[in-house]
């Protein structure tokens, strides 16, 4: 990284400064995006300290003066969903999956989740650390300056607190900022096949230690048939919310059991997934402050025909975040630009609404509306100048990576 302490972006064709509305953006305001045209940046000591015409601003003295050439600058993207921190991979899964193998079916095989779980149960902090910061950096150069990141791997107490701190110490050390969630409650192994219950009190037993050495701020459980129904979701995620931890939900992914309608009814900060919610879960979701959180990459990878309902949830009145969903299974891709263009394809999303869902709305389905997702004047400076002429063109030219430069509290962190 550089140091320069004031960068000045001028000749920006089109900014996004994503602030036209208040607090999280819900329902049809997710359409509305004004573009600010031919306009310039100043960023000082990590900071946006101005922003305004470039014919005013361009003679401003800095520290590095860049030339945008008329291109597309928009807020550092947020990835609101990961599985950062595994082990191993499962590319010899892809044969199942093209004989039509289902994904819950590898799982009780065995395989799938419980898979990564052997594999990151063998793999010693510092191999974890060290291809979390691989896949980091790989989801940075993509445009991303925040992500989240789930445990859910280990399903012991050991694996779990293991990948949670190599979460934790990754943070630290990445210029990215992360936000960490404990998915002790991933999938049921072996020695738990005839009382998940326990597995999930033995879960719920680390909670205290989580939050005693600040090593999550969300708890999250994978709701689905075969794994956690929605009374023991219910009871696990109410001792998370006792105390003090803010809720996620891998929620009506590949069977509508009502996980939707409990990510609603807890007060959940998002529901994730929700690819088969029901009409009364869609309505509850539109009457409610939790954000869906969409991953159509996943269904896309899993070769599932049912994409969430992103147009009836936002005619609704709902609030979408997209992302990634980055994990070894489900969903092999660090690229938030693919996951844009399939939200564009496959969930007919306006390029409107799509920046809104990987910007301030996924920024607020992980408590992060405050500081990333925006350019504003004093807010950190995560900016991305994009090789695209305007902000339709991300989501259209599909499947490769549009970024110029990436800037992280106002440096350079990729190009
Ligand atoms: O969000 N559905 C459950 N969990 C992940 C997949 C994890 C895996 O397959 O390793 C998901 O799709
Ligand atoms: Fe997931």
């Amino acid at each position: 990284m550089d140091t320069k302490k004031t960068t000045l972006l001028y000749n920006i064709g089109q900014l996004l400064t994503m602030d036209d509305h208040e607090g999280q953006v819900r329902g049809k305001d997710m359409n509305e995006l004004s573009v600010k045209e031919n306009y310039a940046v100043l960023m000082k000591d990590g900071v946006i300290e101005k922003i305004g015409p470039s014919s005013e601003m361009e003679k401003m003295e800095a520290d590095e003066k860049v030339d945008c050439e008329g291109k597309l600058v928009t807020p550092g993207l947020v990835d609101p969903h990961t599985h950062l921190v595994f082990g191993g991979s499962r590319e010899h899964e892809m044969a199942l999956k093209q004989q039509g193998v289902p994904y819950l079916d590898i799982l009780k095989q065995g395989g799938g989740i419980l898979s990564t779980v052997r594999s990151t149960r063998e793999a010693s902090e510092k191999e974890l650390y060290e291809k979390a910061m691989f896949h980091l950096n790989r989801i940075a150069s993509f445009g991303v300056t925040t992500v989240e990141a789930k445990s859910g791997y280990g399903m012991d107490r050991e694996t779990e607190l293991k990948q949670l701190r190599v979460a934790k110490k990754a943070g630290e050390n990445h210029p990215l900022d992360l936000v960490s969630t404990f998915l002790g409650a991933h999938a049921i192994t072996e020695d738990y096949k005839e009382d998940p219950e326990k597995l999930l009190d033995e879960m719920a037993d680390l909670f205290q230690e989580i939050k005693d050495e600040d090593l999550a701020e969300f708890v999250d459980i994978f709701t689905e048939t075969g794994v956690f129904t929605i009374e023991q979701s219910r009871r696990y995620l109410q001792k998370a919310k006792d105390l003090g931890f803010d809720l996620k939900m891998h929620a009506d992914e590949i069977d509508p059991l009502g996980g939707t309608d409990l990510a609603v009814e807890l007060g959940a900060r998002s529901g994730d997934h929700l690819a088969v919610a029901t009409d009364e879960g869609i309505s509850k979701l539109a009457d409610s402050d939790t954000i869906g959180v969409l991953l159509p990459g996943t269904i896309f990878y899993l070769g599932k025909g049912e994409f969430a309902r992103a147009r009836d949830m936002i005619e609704a009145g709902a609030s979408i975040a997209i992302s990634t969903d980055f994990n070894p299974g489900s969903s092999v891709t660090e690229n938030l630009q693919l996951i844009m263009s399939l939200a564009a394809l496959k969930m007919k999303m306006t390029p409107e609404e799509i920046w809104h869902a990987v910007t301030v709305n996924a920024a607020h389905a992980i408590n992060r509306g405050d500081e990333a997702g925006q350019i504003n004047v004093g807010r950190k400076a995560d900016v991305v100048v994009w090789d695209a002429p305007n902000y339709m063109y991300i989501p259209y030219h599909y499947g490769v990576n549009h970024v110029r430069t990436v800037y992280k509290a106002g440096q350079k962190l990729y190009e």
